[in-house]
């Protein structure tokens, strides 16, 4: 078996790679803007590069942790977001099925409009956002084109050791650690999802030929504001610098569902407790970091503390 891994500079990516190889599943991985040693550049706007990319490397099995996701940015550009998650996954995966290959897509509950979170595969989708919109859209493209060999995860706040230091988790860290305080939502709930969990089921479900929409995603929910105060309190930082305001009160150009979040309980009945609750995963993120600093474990993982020299 060959496996490829779209974006896997990126934290899920990055993660992907990892098991796989852990695996001994031969793993090509791609990266479009940061550069690390062992992947290589992709950009699949190009999409004869993309289509040159797949044939060239052939593989049976194709993540694709990718796309455009900054959510404020999709509003205001509805153009490129549905370029970067619809056009182009569409194309890779097209020239991958020529080949056979089965392909993973990421998708998020922004699909839902945020009333009566946390949601299941099958309730009815409604989203509020462009980026929520983009995704929908190509939740059904890809599946109409692929049929069976499509795979769909829907997951959700993606926390947890990675190399960029992007997530919410290492924003806190950076915050905190100055003393800054930070403006979180107090009335956005969903499930924060611990990204080497992700990884491996993302990886269980596709070697176990599983197909159509899954929920991956943490077995918790949280508000914003208090996840922010649960990772401060961890890693020793004062709780009180997370300042709950509402969504009204933050003006974010992009509409975010409220009451949001996914019902995983199809994923706990094939794989019980696959998925680590807060308390857990931010214990293991401490582990991690501090692993990776002591040996060369090969894992995609900054320290918070070495952000700045990242
Ligand atoms: N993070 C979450 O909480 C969350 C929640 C729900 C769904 N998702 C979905 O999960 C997927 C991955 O999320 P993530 O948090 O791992 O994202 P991420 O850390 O931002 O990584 C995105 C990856 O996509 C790559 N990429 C961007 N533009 C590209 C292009 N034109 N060609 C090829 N690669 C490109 C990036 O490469 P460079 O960094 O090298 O430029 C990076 O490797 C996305 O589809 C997202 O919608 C994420």
């Amino acid at each position: 078996m060959k496996a490829a891994v779209v974006g896997a500079s990126g934290q899920i990516g990055g993660w992907l790679v990892h098991e796989l190889r852990l695996r001994g599943i031969d793993t090509t991985g791609s990266y479009a803007s940061v550069a690390y040693p062992g992947l290589e550049k992709l950009d699949t706007a190009d999409h004869t590069a993309a289509r040159d990319w797949v044939a060239r490397h052939r593989p049976s099995l194709i993540f694709y942790p990718a796309g455009w996701t900054w959510v404020d940015g999709c509003e205001n550009d509805p153009a490129r977001a549905r370029a970067a998650n619809l056009a182009d996954p569409l194309n890779l995966a097209l020239a991958g099925l020529e080949h056979g290959a089965r392909f993973v897509y990421y998708s998020t509950d922004y699909v839902f409009d945020g009333t009566d979170g946390p949601n299941r595969e099958t309730d009815p989708a409604k989203p509020l956002s462009v980026y929520g919109q983009v995704k929908l859209d190509a939740e059904v493209q890809l599946s109409d084109a692929l049929g069976d060999h499509y795979l769909c995860l829907r997951t959700a706040w993606v926390q947890g050791p990675e190399r960029q230091g992007k997530n919410f988790t290492y924003q806190v860290w950076r915050n905190l650690s100055q003393g800054r305080t930070m403006v979180c939502p107090l009335d956005q709930v969903s499930n924060p999802t611990y990204g080497p969990d992700l990884a491996k089921v993302s990886i269980e479900l596709a070697l176990a030929g599983e197909s159509g929409i899954w929920n991956v995603a943490g077995p918790d929910l949280w508000s914003r504001d208090e996840l922010g105060r649960q990772i401060a309190s961890h890693f020793g930082f004062d709780p009180s610098l997370i300042i709950g305001k509402t969504t009204s009160e933050l003006n974010q150009p992009a509409a975010r569902p409220l009451q949001g979040g996914l019902d995983t309980a199809k994923l706990a009945q094939k794989f019980p407790k696959s998925m680590r609750s807060l308390n857990e995963w931010l214990t293991d993120f401490v582990i991690q970091c501090n692993l990776s600093r002591g040996v060369d474990a090969g894992l995609p993982v900054v320290h918070p503390e070495d952000l700045g020299k990242a």
